[in-house]
Parts: C-alpha cells; sequence; structure tokens
C-alpha cells in the first residue's frame, strides 16, 4: 500500500560498521524501518546483509553506530536489550527446537505456571492454558496445525517457519527481523510463510526480511534496501523497481540510487 504522509520510523541504523580485523564487514550503514512496512534486505553473498541484522539485534559486538528506536537512541548490546526493545529475531533453520512438542517451543522460556499455590510453589507448568493460546492463535493466523503435542520434527519446514513466525505475534513483537525465512523451504510451503510474513502487518509489526527471492521482495514487500560491500547501495519503493533493476543493483551493474 502507498502512503503520502510519511510514515513513523520504528526502528533507525545510524552509521553501523563492523570490523572483523581488516574486513570491512559492515561500512557505516544508515537504515530506516518505517511503522507496518515490510523491508527486504537483498545484496550478494558477504555482502554484509546477516552482519547488519546482527548489528541491529545486539548479535555481535557493533564497531560504531547507533540504533533508534522510536526515534530514540537505544542501547542494543546483546539480545536480551533487543527483546525488551520488542525485537524478535528467526533464523532459517535455528528457529525450533526438534525433540520438544510445538506447546513447548511456543512458550520456550516463557511458560505459563499454574496459578494455583502448588503451581506456584512447584512451577507447575499449566498446559491448557498455553495450548488454548496457541489454538486460538493459530486460528488467527490462518495456521492449520491442530497436533500441537507432538515433536516439532514432525511437521514440514513451512509448518515449523509459520509456527516460529506466529512467535513474534504471541509475545507481542513489535519488530520481527527475519533471516532468509524460506531459504530451506520448497515452493508451495515458502508461499505459506510468506502469506504469513504479510500477516504479520496486519498485527500491527513491521518486518526486516533478509531474501535472495527477487519475487518475494516484489510480491511482498514495501520497500527494499540493496547492500553490496558492506554498504547501502539503493534504497527502493517495491512499487518502482523490476527484478532486473534489483539484480543489477545488487551486482553492481547499475550504479548507486537513493530512492525514498
Ligand atoms: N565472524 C566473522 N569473522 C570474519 N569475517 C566475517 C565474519 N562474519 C562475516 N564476515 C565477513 O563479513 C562480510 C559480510 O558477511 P555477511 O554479513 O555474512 O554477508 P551476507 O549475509 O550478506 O552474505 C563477508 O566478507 C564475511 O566474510
Ligand atoms: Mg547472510
Amino acid at each position: 500500500m502507498k502512503h503520502v504522509v510519511a510514515a513513523k520510523k520504528i526502528l533507525q541504523a545510524r552509521g553501523l560498521s563492523k570490523h572483523y580485523g581488516g574486513v570491512v564487514a559492515l561500512d557505516s550503514v544508515d537504515l530506516d524501518l518505517r511503522e507496518g512496512e515490510v523491508l527486504a534486505i537483498v545484496g550478494d553473498n558477504g555482502a554484509g546483509k546477516s552482519t547488519l541484522v546482527k548489528a541491529l539485534t545486539g548479535a555481535i559486538v557493533k564497531t560504531s553506530g547507533s540504533v533508534l528506536i522510536d526515534g530514540r537512541e537505544t542501547r542494543i548490546d546483546n539480545p536480551a536489550d533487543a527483546k525488551a526493545a520488542g525485537m524478535e529475531t528467526v533464523y532459517q533453520d535455528l528457529a525450533l527446537v526438534n525433540e520438544i512438542s510445538i506447546t513447548k517451543n511456543m512458550f520456550l522460556g516463557r511458560e505459563i505456571i499454574k496459578d494455583t499455590l502448588i503451581g506456584r510453589l512447584f512451577g507447575v507448568l499449566d498446559f491448557p492454558k498455553m495450548d488454548a493460546k496457541i489454538r486460538d492463535l493459530f486460528e488467527k493466523l490462518d495456521i492449520r496445525i491442530t497436533d500441537i503435542y507432538r515433536d516439532a520434527e514432525a511437521f514440514s519446514g513451512g509448518q515449523r517457519q509459520a509456527v516460529a513466525l506466529s512467535k513474534t505475534v504471541m509475545f507481542g513483537k513489535r519488530i520481527a527481523i527475519l533471516d532468509e525465512p524460506t531459504a530451506a523451504l520448497g515452493v508451495r510451503e515458502s508461499k505459506m510463510a510468506m502469506d504469513l510474513v504479510s500477516s504479520l502487518k496486519d498485527h500491527g509489526l513491521s518486518v526486516i526480511m533478509i531474501t535472495h527471492n527477487m519475487q518475494h521482495v516484489l510480491n511482498y514487500c514495501d520497500r527494499v534496501v540493496v547492500m553490496r560491500l558492506g554498504k547501502v547501495a539503493a534504497v527502493c519503493d517495491v512499487a518502482e523497481v523490476d527484478g532486473d533493476t534489483l539484480v543489477g543493483l545488487i551486482t553492481g551493474a547499475i550504479e548507486k540510487r537513493q530512492g525514498r
């Protein structure tokens, strides 16, 4: 959807850099995430996409630069800081623990304890409550998984990714950061995961998504940041680019361009 008025910037990076010895993985990157948009990050292997996301979410120590949330400079020095600031990161395959149920995966580290004396004393988990919340959420998000007691490994890649993505909604996160959410998925599964990414928007989230899939950029994203050699090579409105232009910007065949 196009907006004429300037949307609020929920997350901003200013001058983010990361050096590994002599390697400049990230070179003074500025980035704005607008409220309610899906922002794609594209670029060749080694362009600095993952480093950018890790610097934003405190997964690595930045060499320099700052992060602003709602326009205010916010210290994000580790993943706990990122969580507290409303960010949830989903990686392509580390999203779920194989050997435990969907319910346990959903509430891992955030379990609901039975609200009784015994429950509070002994930390008894309230499975009926957790299950009800999950079923409710899955229905809202149109995720068709009913067998939530089964171990995560019993489900397809697309279903697992859907579960991982739904956690961002369950825990009231404002910003979802996805590093190649469909890299391990087939065509049908990818579509399911991308439809879910779109529905995150309807639930009030703003999304940053690294992807190699230009069709996903064109079909599901609002704006796209093109990274090249650790720098931002271009920022484009998706409505104003095509796949060939994006590929040209990624490879460097088309020179730097700054859109809106
Ligand atoms: N832990 C690390 N140690 C040394 N160099 C790294 C490390 N992580 C990334 N790099 C380098 O930083 C650059 C950007 O990497 P990365 O952000 O992973 O790129 P992308 O995600 O776009 O493929 C590459 O040249 C990569 O080799
Ligand atoms: Mg990467």
